[in-house]
């Protein structure tokens, strides 16, 4: 389906979804493609697990930008992991010139402070950095980034993350943080910035996406793409069955006994049995992912589809999830 309104033009692609549906893989090839296109893409993660260097089997990201990958078109990925303690320190010295302070309040653990005391306050500063470097620029080449993409936390806690502006009106009123805080919530609702929702063809996580659109759009936010992630193509559809009066084991019964025949394999009964129970299993979980994936649709977002792969994003496989979103449209 066709985006009702061309979220490829974003600058900040913000990827979220239920633990485990493959954020971190599908935010690494939305960076990748767009970089096939011939952008320089900042891709980052929030909260230190280092799921990119592991994407990209790379050592440990840090503060440093690191250039993850190149394309044969001039395009560019580059990793940087944000930590809320460099974030703080870097904070401190642009907005109060805190230098060789910064080391000194390190040392003597003040900037727990930006880990433990202040949730709000901490997402302040790891989005902090995420609207610095979509705002980027050099006085000659205008921005440095064409794009940036995050890698961001899952739909039960992206709301929270997001909404840094009530988060942080309950510890600052006025003064550089709060402002930081208003800057940041005019980039997240406006044109620029879009929240994909990646999400498996099952109930739960198709459930999350569900509360996840609502909750989004209601704090303003743009929710771009629904990516149905690991969708494979069913062997067999119900509509594949001969019509048949008999229940649908005994027509299964039918093609498993024929089909073993044809490939003259002689069978024993078990065998036939344990074929038939794997069928029955097969359609039902079609018919499922068939139900959900008409859910999805009925969200009124584009829907993109990738491909579950045997060998993971290893050998070209995060090229081709990257090459499957260009080709849906998602990078434009
Ligand atoms: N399309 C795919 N084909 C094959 N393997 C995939 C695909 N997408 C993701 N994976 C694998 O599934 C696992 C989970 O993916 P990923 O780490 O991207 O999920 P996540 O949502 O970021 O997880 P977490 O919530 O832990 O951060 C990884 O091992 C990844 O390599
Ligand atoms: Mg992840």
């Amino acid at each position: 389906m066709p985006p009702a309104e061309p979220v490829a033009d974003a600058r900040l692609h913000v990827v979220t979804g239920k633990g485990g549906t493959g954020k971190t893989s599908v935010a690494a090839a939305l960076a990748t493609a767009f970089a096939a296109r011939g952008e320089r893409v900042l891709l980052t993660e929030v909260e230190g697990r280092q799921g990119l260097a592991q994407v990209f089997d790379v050592a440990p990201l840090g503060e440093d930008e690191r250039t993850l990958l190149t394309d044969p078109s001039g395009g560019e990925v580059v990793g940087l992991s944000v930590d809320a303690r460099a974030a703080l320190l870097e904070y401190l010295h642009r907005f109060y010139r805190l230098g060789p302070a910064g080391a000194v309040l390190q040392r003597v653990g003040a900037v727990d402070f930006a880990t433990t005391i202040a949730p709000g306050v901490r997402d302040v500063l790891l989005i902090g950095k995420v609207y610095e470097a979509v705002g980027r620029t050099t006085r000659r080449d205008g921005p440095v980034f064409d794009r940036v993409v995050l890698d961001a936390p899952p739909t039960g806690r992206i709301g929270r993350f997001l909404a840094v502006n009530s988060e942080v009106s309950q510890v600052a009123r006025v003064g550089p943080i709060r402002s930081q805080a208003d800057s940041i919530t005019r980039m997240l609702s406006g044109p620029e910035t879009v929240v994909h929702l990646v999400t498996l063809l099952e109930e739960m996580p198709v459930q999350e996406t569900r509360d996840a659109v609502a909750e989004l759009t209601d704090l303003s936010l743009r929710v771009g793409w629904v990516v149905a992630n690991l969708v494979d193509e069913p062997l067999l559809l119900p509509e594949d069955l001969p019509t048949a009066s008999d229940g649908v084991d005994d027509v299964l019964d039918d093609l498993v006994t024929e089909g073993l025949a044809a490939a003259e394999v002689s069978t024993l009964p078990a065998m036939v049995t344990g074929l038939v129970r794997e069928a029955r299993d097969h359609l039902a979980r079609a018919a499922l992912q068939a139900r959900l994936g008409e859910e999805l649709a009925g969200l009124g977002r584009p829907v993109a589809t990738l491909p579950g792969l045997p060998d993971g994003l290893e050998g070209g496989g995060l090229g081709v999830l990257a090459d499957a979103l260009d080709e849906q449209g998602v990078t434009g």
